[in-house]
């Protein structure tokens, strides 16, 4: 056996209604690998339930699979607002929502992210960021002014295969896109950060200060 499945053997395992959107996503959609997954679920979940937020904004929905993981956590008036811009998913996100149960607590927005996180007039307390790679930093730099002093930002995928320590190619705009945010998360004082290095690496960030 090896570490991986040891660790899935020892924690709760992945609920019922997730595991068959991970089935559904794998037979009928393309790159079924973005999905988080048990373990990275099971952690999203956790962080979540550790924070405790009334609202919470991701980046990124493709199925579903980390909305539902991350509305766990939420209070119970709590509401997460999930973007995607690829409308060939709606159909399934809102299947999975209903049968989690918690349609009432997701706003599902279609469109471009960047099109819609400044238009919050409120601030969040937990955002998870999974969009697209290339524009993480575009992300970053306006969620951050949309996050409570004290709330957190989650970004996945931000070790890429581990791309991130190789020579950079030059038509690699999607790790370019990862060392630009990573780099940017790392020299900012107005945050605290630290990376998970579960899957492909999860940054966690505490904002503490404008
Ligand atoms: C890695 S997948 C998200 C996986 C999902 N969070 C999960 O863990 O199961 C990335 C998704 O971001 C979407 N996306 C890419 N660019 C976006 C943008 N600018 N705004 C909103 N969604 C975007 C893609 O269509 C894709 O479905």
């Amino acid at each position: 056996m090896n570490l991986s499945n040891y660790i899935l053997q020892h924690i709760d395992p992945e609920d019922k209604i997730l595991k068959e959107l991970s089935r559904e996503t794998n037979l009928k959609k393309l790159m079924p690998r973005m999905l988080s997954g048990h373990l990275q679920g099971k952690i999203l979940e956790f962080l979540s339930k550790m924070i405790k937020p009334e609202n919470i904004l991701e980046i990124g929905t493709f199925t579903g699979y980390s909305t539902i993981c991350l509305a766990k956590g939420l209070t119970e008036n709590g509401k997460i607002y999930t973007i995607e811009i690829n409308d060939e998913h709606e159909e399934i996100i809102n299947k999975y929502l209903q049968k989690a149960n918690i349609s009432e607590k997701v706003k599902l927005i279609i469109g471009d992210a960047n099109d819609f996180i400044d238009n919050f007039d409120f601030n969040f307390d937990l955002v998870f960021i999974d969009g697209d790679k290339r524009q993480y930093l575009e992300y970053y730099k306006k969620i951050l002014q949309k996050v409570k002093i004290g709330g957190y930002i989650l970004a996945d995928n931000v070790l890429w295969d581990g791309k991130v320590v190789e020579e950079l190619q030059k038509s690699d705009e999607y790790t370019k896109g990862i060392l630009e945010f990573n780099n940017f998360a790392a020299n900012d004082l107005r945050v605290e950060k630290v990376i998970l290095p579960v899957r492909d690496g999860i940054t966690i960030i505490r904002k503490i200060s404008d």
